[in-house]
């Protein structure tokens, strides 16, 4: 518009004269100005040059070009008169003669917005109104622009125009609350457009997140008056996901039940997502997302993430959870069967947190145990028979514990220990084959010269007896058989066999050589104090009577002549160590309380020291509890 009006106007100038002129008026199309102020409409205009005015009026028409439709008068020069809206509130600025219209309206109101019209008035009928024409505004506020888009980190300029055509009341214009913006500057300029000018104020600065719905005003004042117009403006600040709020990391048990909050803050909303180890679980356009674990389990226990975006960026915050659990039950080697001899290793692992305490235990007592582990390995290098039985492998933290048990089973070959012998005596010829092994031997006696073989069930075979590892056999030959050595035990398992021959012991040194120096101490011991307590009592009470002397208790004979006497518990214990033909009831106290026994070495004892013959029987009783 600007250079429009400038070039008309220069080729009006210079073709002044020259061209032949018309009728034609410049003014701006449109202007605005506050309420209360004034407004200086520039205008210009010209008449063919064939029209020689001696004096030239004008006339200032609101809202019709046409004098017949009787429009308001603004201004007439010729009677300086006006309709009664513009009394008093119009003069023309310019000189007419010289074809400047130019007028100023003061104290502008709503009433006077419209359009202006000039109409010059040459004389006579050279009369003419100019279909050119000012639209005046009537501005209540000042204009405020925002850019299009205002994002954060990137500068923004808003811009406040003022209309400056009031040659009486220059605005002076100032942005408001604008002290919290960041790197803000203003700056202020004069436009000129269609020779109406403008103050621009434009005020530049960094939007931050915290100018999002941030009011700005730009205040217009007229210094020495009350006038004063605001505009105002609603920042919309665009900006990247932030998580304002997210719960810190935490710790629980299983079975709970968990919330967690991921607060977003963006504009405009972004996708909001919780992952755990990448994989994303739940994933919302929104500004708050909660994850919610109804049951926590140990499967639940990692770190989480809060992942936010939009347009303008992403970010994300993470948050551990820590699931704690007692626990679980140790997986360990099923039972485990070993030789002996090898090297065992036993593995056992499980899983809790904290990371328990394992301890491999074997009969209460503690094998080995390692602190805050998953995993713990027992090795034992050439096992014996002592390790086996029974394991646990129990684990343990401040949530509870579990255990495990698993069963070490070592296996051998037969071993036929050195007391296997056989025995002669008065009629028979008893032989007994003690073989340790596992599992079990079979245990059979072989004559070679007899072509004889006695295994279990067998008549001649009288028993086996088992005692831990140790599987005593007992063969009793009638003496007059023709025996014929050697006497072959033969002991075999899954694991070997083996042949021993059978020393043969008389029966007269048997017992002391069964019992042992110490057994032999311990019963000649006790025989000594039996015989004192005998002499000592026999001589006080005068007792004739030999039977009574079996039944004091320190009495080392087991038999007795009426048949079922109970014994003394040092009877028993003197029979166990006397004879390892006797069966070791303790051992294995639950199922029979009798059993009979040879003991017929016992006998021959008791016979020469203190029991008469008819009192003694082969088999005695031994009731054991
Ligand atoms: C018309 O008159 C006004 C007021 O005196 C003046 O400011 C303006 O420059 C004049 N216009 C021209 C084209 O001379
Ligand atoms: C996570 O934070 C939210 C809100 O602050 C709270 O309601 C919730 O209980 C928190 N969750 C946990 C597990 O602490
Ligand atoms: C999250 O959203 C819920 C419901 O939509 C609302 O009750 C809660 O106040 C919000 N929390 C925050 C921190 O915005
Ligand atoms: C989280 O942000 C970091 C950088 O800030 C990025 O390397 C990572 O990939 C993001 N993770 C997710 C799940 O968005
Ligand atoms: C026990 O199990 C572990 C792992 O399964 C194995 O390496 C180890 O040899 C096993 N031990 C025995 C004695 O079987
Ligand atoms: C094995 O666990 C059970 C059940 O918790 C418990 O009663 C028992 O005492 C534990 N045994 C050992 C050896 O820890
Ligand atoms: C181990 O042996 C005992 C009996 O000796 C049995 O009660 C238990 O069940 C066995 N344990 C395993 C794990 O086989
Ligand atoms: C034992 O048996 C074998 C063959 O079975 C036989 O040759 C041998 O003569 C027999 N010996 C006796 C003493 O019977």
């Amino acid at each position: 518009m600007a250079w429009r009006w400038h070039t008309l106007l220069l080729l009006w100038i210079f073709t002044d004269g020259a061209l032949s002129r018309q009728w034609a008026a410049w003014m701006p199309q449109s202007i605005s100005a506050f309420r209360e102020t004034c407004v200086s409409i520039p205008c210009t205009f010209d008449y063919p040059k064939d029209i020689r005015p001696s004096i030239i009026h004008g006339i200032w028409y609101f809202n019709s070009p046409y004098p017949k439709n009787l429009p308001p008068v603004v201004l007439k020069t010729k009677t300086n008169t006006a309709h009664d809206n513009y009394m008093g509130r119009t003069k023309l600025l310019g000189d007419i003669q010289e074809y400047n219209c130019t007028i100023q309206i003061d104290r502008l109101n709503m009433d006077l917005q419209g359009k202006y019209y000039f109409r010059v008035d040459l004389g006579g009928y050279n009369q003419y109104t100019y279909s050119e024409h000012a639209n005046l505004y009537m501005l209540d506020e000042p204009f405020v622009s925002l850019p299009p888009e205002i994002v954060s980190g990137s500068e923004a300029e808003l811009t406040c125009r003022v209309p400056d055509n009031c040659p009486d009341m220059k605005p002076t214009v100032n942005w408001m609350e604008i002290e919290g913006l960041e790197h803000h500057s203003v700056y202020a300029s004069l436009e000129e457009s269609g020779s109406t000018w403008t103050q621009v104020s434009t005020l530049k600065f960094i939007p931050s997140y915290k100018n999002n719905g941030q009011r700005l005003s730009c205040k217009v004042n007229f210094p020495g008056t009350d006038t004063e117009y605001k505009g105002f403006v609603t920042m919309n600040v665009k900006y990247a996901p932030r998580i304002v709020d997210i719960n810190s990391s935490f710790e629980t048990t299983e079975g709970t039940k968990v919330v967690f909050v991921c607060v977003v803050d963006s504009n405009p909303v972004s996708q909001v997502g919780w992952y755990k180890e990448g994989a994303l679980i739940k994933e919302e356009f929104t500004g708050n997302l909660t994850l919610e674990l109804d049951y926590v389990t140990f499967n639940h226990d990692g770190i989480y993430i809060c992942a936010a975006e939009n347009e303008y960026g992403r970010t994300n915050k993470t948050m551990g959870l820590a699931v704690m659990y007692a626990p679980w039950k140790p997986s360990v080697n099923s039972s485990v069967v070993a030789m002996e001899g090898e090297t065992v290793t036993i593995l056992c692992n499980t899983q809790g947190n904290p990371d328990p305490v394992i301890s491999i235990v074997k009969d209460k007592q503690v094998l080995t145990s390692v602190i805050f582990e998953n995993e713990l390995v027992l090795e034992i290098p050439a096992i014996t028979h002592e390790h086996d039985g029974e394991y646990w492998c129990t684990a343990e933290n401040q949530y509870g514990q579990s255990n495990s048990s698993f069963n070490l089973t070592v296996v051998f070959s037969p071993l036929v220990l050195p007391e296997s012998q056989c025995t002669i005596s008065k009629d028979a010829v008893q032989c007994m084959c003690s073989v340790k092994a596992n599992p079990d031997p079979f245990i059979l006696f072989e004559l070679p010269e007899m072509n004889l073989t006695v295994s279990e069930g067998d008549p001649d075979f009288r028993y086996s007896q088992r005692n831990g590892y140790i599987v005593s056999s007992i063969l009793t030959l009638q003496k007059d058989k023709d025996l014929q050595k050697p006497i072959l035990c033969t002991a075999v398992n899954l694991y070997g066999k083996k042949v021993q021959e059978l020393p043969f012991q008389d029966s007269d040194t048997l017992v002391w050589a069964k019992v042992g120096p110490v057994g032999a101490v311990v019963v000649f011991v006790i025989l000594v104090a039996v015989g004192g307590y005998f002499i000592k009592t026999r001589e006080k009470k005068k007792i004739t009577e030999s039977s009574s002397f079996i039944q004091t208790e320190a009495s080392p004979t087991s038999s007795s002549g009426n048949g079922k006497k109970n014994l003394g518990k040092k009877e028993s214990q003197f029979l166990n160590i006397s004879g390892k033909f006797l069966l070791s009831k303790k051992q294995k106290p639950s199922h029979v309380d009798t059993d009979y026994a040879n003991i017929d070495f016992t006998k021959r004892n008791v016979k020469d020291s203190f029991t008469s013959p008819e009192e003694l029987t082969e088999y005695a009783e031994i009731r054991v509890k």
